[in-house]
Parts: structure tokens; sequence; C-alpha cells
């Protein structure tokens, strides 16, 4: 008996220095086995109880219950222990994990065109002391065409240019001319907004079509606006954006429903002085729309004729893009080609 008393302190202290050894949770995992397993040490006294005399069991049994109990708590707190560390070290570990390191073969993205552009004429007009003025893509007929002295026979009402929704007097937007309404209906003169953003047409796709592109719209409406104003802020924005102190712009009459007098704006083709394929041989390129503000307009808006003018332009930034980047088809602009996107 003597015997069984010694087995027991043996298991339980070369238990505890196993335990105690364990520094891994595959050690521990091995140490679980070897004594707390079906076949382990304190299992295998287990059978030798039954060769023992009652007063014998009474003794022994309630010893050996203990020995089971007590090594199995202390694999528990053991492997709590263990688990909580490596939990730690694997934070730690987290933390250090640099996300600027340098990584062989990464492909490194870079902001769209679009993105950089609206970015750069943003802060031109920023600088110029405009303010940035938004409107949805989702517009009012009321908003799109009335408002803007467009009547209804105008060809931009045209089925044929003008995406019309199921929901009643609502279309696409096909510029973003009715930023100069919202502003007008919600800001007070003197003021100065840009707004850059996509309108829709629904025209077929070439090289130069899509039925999505971009403007740039600007409104200004004070006392006394005038057209130099007008083409002194458009020669600086233009010059800017094309990086060019001595980029020209020339104005021609031309008709837009909500100016008058309305211009069409050119300036000087950035690729030459003396005419090439890109100006068709003119020296200018057409750009964009502009003017002073027309009554009407002013008065749709909220605001007096008598007392305010104002002038307005819009551009193509999608045209721009193309004309400052030199991209040939509009396709390659609007596609996801990674290949293309890469070079800017
Ligand atoms: N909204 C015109 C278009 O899409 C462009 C335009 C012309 C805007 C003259 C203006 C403007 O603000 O004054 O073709």
């Amino acid at each position: 008996m003597k015997q069984l008393k010694l087995e027991i302190e043996r298991v339980q202290s070369s238990f505890q220095t196993a335990l105690m050894q364990s520094n891994s949770l595959e050690a521990l995992e091995m140490t679980r086995v070897t004594f707390l397993g079906r076949k382990g040490e304190i299992a295998q006294l287990m059978p030798l109880l039954k060769d023992l005399s009652q007063d014998e069991k009474r003794e022994f049994g309630p010893l050996l219950n203990v020995l089971k109990e007590s090594s199995e708590r202390a694999y528990f707190d053991k492997q709590t222990l263990l688990q909580n560390l490596e939990y730690e070290k694997a934070e730690e570990s987290d933390k250090n994990f640099d996300v600027t390191a340098y990584k062989p073969g990464s492909v490194k993205g870079s902001l769209h065109l679009y993105t950089q552009a609206t970015q750069r004429f943003e802060d031109i007009f920023i600088s110029l002391g405009y303010t940035i003025a938004d409107g949805p893509e989702v517009e009012t007929e009321f908003y799109n065409f009335e408002a803007l002295n467009i009547p209804e026979n105008h060809p931009a009402r045209d089925m044929q240019d003008t995406f019309f929704l199921k929901l009643p007097y609502m279309v696409l937007r096909t510029h973003t001319s009715p930023v100069q309404i919202r502003t007008m209906l919600t800001q007070k003169p003197p003021l100065a907004i840009a707004s850059l953003g996509r309108v829709f047409r629904y025209e077929a796709t070439d090289a130069s079509h899509d039925f999505m592109f971009r403007q740039l719209e600007g409104l200004v409406v004070d006392k006394n606006i005038s057209i130099s104003q007008l083409l002194g802020t458009i020669r600086l924005f233009l010059g800017q954006f094309f990086e060019k102190d001595d980029l020209q712009v020339r104005a021609r009459p031309g008709y837009f429903p909500f100016v008058e007098p309305g211009l069409e704006i050119d300036m000087s083709c950035p690729f030459c002085t003396k005419g090439c394929s890109t100006c068709s041989h003119t020296r200018w390129v057409e750009m964009g729309g502009a003017g002073l503000v027309h009554p009407r307009v002013l008065e749709h808006g909220g605001i007096d004729p008598k007392e305010y003018s104002g002038f307005a332009f819009g551009f193509g930034v999608t045209r721009l893009i193309m004309f400052k980047y030199r991209i040939h088809d509009i396709r390659l602009l609007h596609s996801a080609d990674s290949e293309f996107l890469k070079q800017f």
C-alpha cells in the first residue's frame, strides 16, 4: 500500500514538473496526453484500486480523485495562461506591422485623372475666393431647362439628347448649369461658386462622345459684373490648369438661352504656335460657353436683375483633361484599364 501512496506522489510531482516546463501550447498538450489522457499516468493508477480492501479503497479513492481533479485544474490554468501570452504576442507583432513597408512587385495605386483634375480646379477656384457648390445628377426638368430659360421647343429638350426618367418631370441633368439656379435660391449675392460634376446625354459613344462626361460650371453674381472680368477669370483658370502663363482666350458670339450676350470660348492651342492637327491648323480650340447671366435666369434665382448682374461659364472637364494629357479616345478615360490609368 505504501507503494500506491508513493506512486501517487511520484505521478503528482512529475506532473507538476512537466507542467512547469510546458512553455508552449504544443508542449502543454503533450503533458496533458501523458498525464491526463485516457491512457495517461493518472488513468493507469485507477485499476490498482480494485485489488485493495474496502478500508484501503476508502483511503486511496479520494486521494486519487484529488490528484485527478487538481491536476486537471492546474492544466486548465496553465492553458489559459499560455493562450493569453500567445494572444499578447500576436497583438504586439500586429502593432509592429508596417503598412508602408516596401513590398517587391506591388502595384501602386493613383488618383484617377478626374479626381486629380477636380481637385486642381477646386484649388484654383478656392484660391480665387469661390466656394464649391454641388447639385444632384437626377434633376428636375424645371432646374435643368425652364429656370435656365430653355424653352419647351428648344433642341436641347429633344428626346435625342436627354435621358428622361420614368419619374414625372425628372431627367439626368444634361449640364451642370442647374447648379446656378440652386445656388441663387440658397445664397444671397455677392456670390461666386464653381461646381464640377457628371452630366448625361443620350448619344452614341465614339472616340469623342460618351453618354456621360464631366463639366465645370462657374457663376458670379454681384453689382456691375462685366465681360472683361469673365474673360480674365477664364484665362486665369485655364492658364493654371494647363500650366501655361501665355495661354490666350478668345470669345465668339454664341447662343445659350441662359446668358445674354452668350459667348463661345476658344483657347490658344496648347500644343502649337503655328497650327497642328489637334487644332485643325487654326491655332484655336473650342473649350466652353459663357456669358452674362440672362435677366430671366436671375429672376428665376430670386435675384433682382435691376440691382445685380452676373457672369457664368461652362466647360467640358472631360475635354480639358483629354487635351491636357493628349488622350484621343474618351472610352479610355472612362475605362478601368489599369495599364492606361497607371500612366498618370
Ligand atoms: N451648359 C452649357 C452646355 O452644356 C455650357 C454653358 C454655356 C454653361 C454658357 C454656361 C454658359 O454657364 O454661360 O453646353
